[in-house]
């Protein structure tokens, strides 16, 4: 064979290639809203910037007659390519050939380029849209998923790793998503669960559809496995890249520098009118978030899941930060279960990463009740003092109100390692809200008394002149400057800049044991 001829069959081969599991099986993935997983790619990465590797690989399964039915590439595209200018390392599950089922062949392939950036320290991007473990090939798929989820723990921490769901994903392929960084759903064409609906049906007699039993919009707000909900799969994508302009490559490097064109010294006179004088009337901390950060620069994560605390990336000064605000619109910005989780997973996250963290303090305590007692609140929200108390990065907090009782401590409190603890001149720093204490500390007195509602506003409001205050805290120096609102985003970015070079440890040990 002449060289012609074999750049002929090479050049053949990589049509065929591409063609995944044929045209009738492409229309298909079209006809049901979904694109391939080239088409996928391109949309992902940098023009013209895409490496594949592996195309010719094929599986090695003789049973059920697979032996003649291979496609070359068995079912996954892999390779590297660049996002906003920076190497990243992915895959993307090819429905067309056997539904994007994991064969061995197909999980070599994966593990490949997660070994290969690990070695480089690039982030890992999976686009997953796969009908589980290749039926055919039985326990050597589930051992193929077994190397993937050792590969997604080994990295977690590394180099970030991040699932984008764009169609089934069933059964044990669901962890290797949940052991990664951020999870990304489409709405209406993605799916995830551990059994579907027929197996439901058949264990607990439930009637229920794929769309209510792990839709991306059920994930994004009740169970919160997926961070994002996002419309289609071209608005998926694009969330994905503007989230990778936060996040640096690996754990050694920093977050990018990104040019700031909001001016550094601006400040921002609602800051100085946003808390209500009323403590029990609510605001929005996003408002508050808008106002400091660098102009439109808020990413928020988790947006629909356990609102009433906020997590999120921004830019503050061209610098990636992350920030962690109660919510005082929902729920008081009250601390429960769920709460506490989101904000711990995204703290870990950011100290991981070297990302500085910022945390907006409005918080009346954490949410009492049987439901919340019984559901572990006591092991949630030690997850969400756990992880504060472990970070390392800068960490800085502004009070804007209420800041009471074991929240005081756990919102990263100058106690647990808060380098930078402003508060605002509204800020209530107390063991609980004044009415509360003084019916406990007061209770004989406004009993034995005459007028017992007067007595009651009376010690209240002693009590409130007297503690719901910063400068009791400021006094002990457990706040470090007791700052005026509109004045909060120059003062922040003096404070991160003055932070950068920051260095902290915590003891050696093999790990620790987050309270799970
Ligand atoms: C082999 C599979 C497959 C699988 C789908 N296909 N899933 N082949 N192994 N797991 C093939 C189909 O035979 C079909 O081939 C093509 O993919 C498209 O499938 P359809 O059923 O026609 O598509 P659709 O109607 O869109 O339904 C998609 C689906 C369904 C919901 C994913 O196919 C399905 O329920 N598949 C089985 C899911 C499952 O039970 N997987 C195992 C989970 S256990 P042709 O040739 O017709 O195109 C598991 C254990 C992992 O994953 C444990 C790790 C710890």
């Amino acid at each position: 064979m002449s060289l012609e001829e074999k750049l002929n069959k090479l050049e053949e081969m990589r049509t065929e290639a591409k063609l995944g599991g044929g045209e009738k099986r492409i229309e298909s993935q079209h006809k049901k809203g979904k694109l391939t997983a080239r088409e996928r790619i391109e949309l992902l990465v940098d023009a013209n910037s895409f490496e594949e590797f592996d195309m010719f690989v094929t599986h090695r399964s003789t049973q059920f007659g697979l032996e003649k039915q291979k496609f070359l590439g068995d079912g996954v595209v892999t390779g590297c390519g660049k996002i906003n200018g920076r190497i990243t390392y992915i895959f993307s599950q090819d429905f067309t050939v056997f539904g994007g089922s994991l064969s061995e062949a197909h999980a070599e392939k994966i593990c490949k380029i997660m070994e290969m950036a690990m070695k480089v320290g690039a982030p890992v991007v999976g686009l997953n849209d796969s009908g589980g473990a290749r039926i055919q090939e039985g326990v050597v798929s589930l051992g193929g998923y077994a190397d993937i989820f050792l590969l997604n723990t080994l990295a977690s921490g590394v180099i970030p790793q991040i699932s984008l769901i764009l169609g089934p994903c069933a059964g044990g392929a669901v962890y290797s998503p949940a052991i990664t960084d951020f999870t990304f759903m489409t709405k209406g064409t993605s799916y995830m669960f551990v059994t579907g609906p027929n197996v439901v049906k058949t264990v607990t007699h439930e009637d229920v559809t794929s769309e209510e039993l792990g839709g991306a919009m059920v994930h994004a707000s009740k169970s919160g496995v997926a961070h994002f909900a996002c419309e289609n799969e071209a608005d998926t994508i694009t969330k994905l890249k503007q989230m990778m302009r936060y996040i640096p490559q690996n754990n050694l490097e920093d977050p990018p520098f990104v040019e700031c064109t909001d001016p550094l010294t601006r400040e921002d006179d609602s800051l100085n009118k946003i808390v209500p004088e009323n403590p029990n009337q609510p605001y929005d901390m996003k408002d508050v978030i808008n106002a400091i950060v660098d102009k439109g620069s808020f990413f928020e994560v988790h947006e629909e899941y356990a609102q009433n605390i906020l997590v999120g990336f921004a830019h503050l000064g061209g610098r990636s930060i992350g920030i962690i605000g109660n919510q005082p619109a929902v729920m008081a910005g009250v601390l429960d279960s769920d709460s506490s989780m989101k904000g711990a997973r995204f703290i870990r996250f950011c100290d991981a990463f070297n990302i500085p963290l910022l945390t907006l303090e409005d918080v009346p305590g954490f949410l009492p009740g049987v439901d919340q007692e019984h559901g572990g609140i006591i092991k949630n929200g030690a997850k969400l003092l756990y992880a504060y108390c472990e970070a390392t990065v800068p960490k800085i907090t502004v009070i804007t109100r209420k800041a009471y009782g074991g929240a005081y401590d756990v919102m990263n409190s100058k106690h647990v390692r808060g380098d930078m603890n402003y508060a605002w001149p509204t800020a209530e720093i107390a063991v609980m809200g004044s009415k509360g204490a003084v019916e406990i500390i007061f209770k004989k007195v406004i009993a034995d008394s005459d007028n017992q509602e007067a007595k009651l506003q009376e010690l209240t409001d002693d009590y409130q002149k007297e503690f719901a205050n910063p400068f009791n805290a400021a006094s002990r120096g457990y706040v470090d400057d007791v700052i005026e609102p509109k004045t909060t985003r120059p003062r922040l970015i003096r404070a991160f800049e003055m932070l950068e070079t920051k260095q902290d440890s915590n003891p050696p040990k093999k790990h620790g044991n987050i309270p799970l």
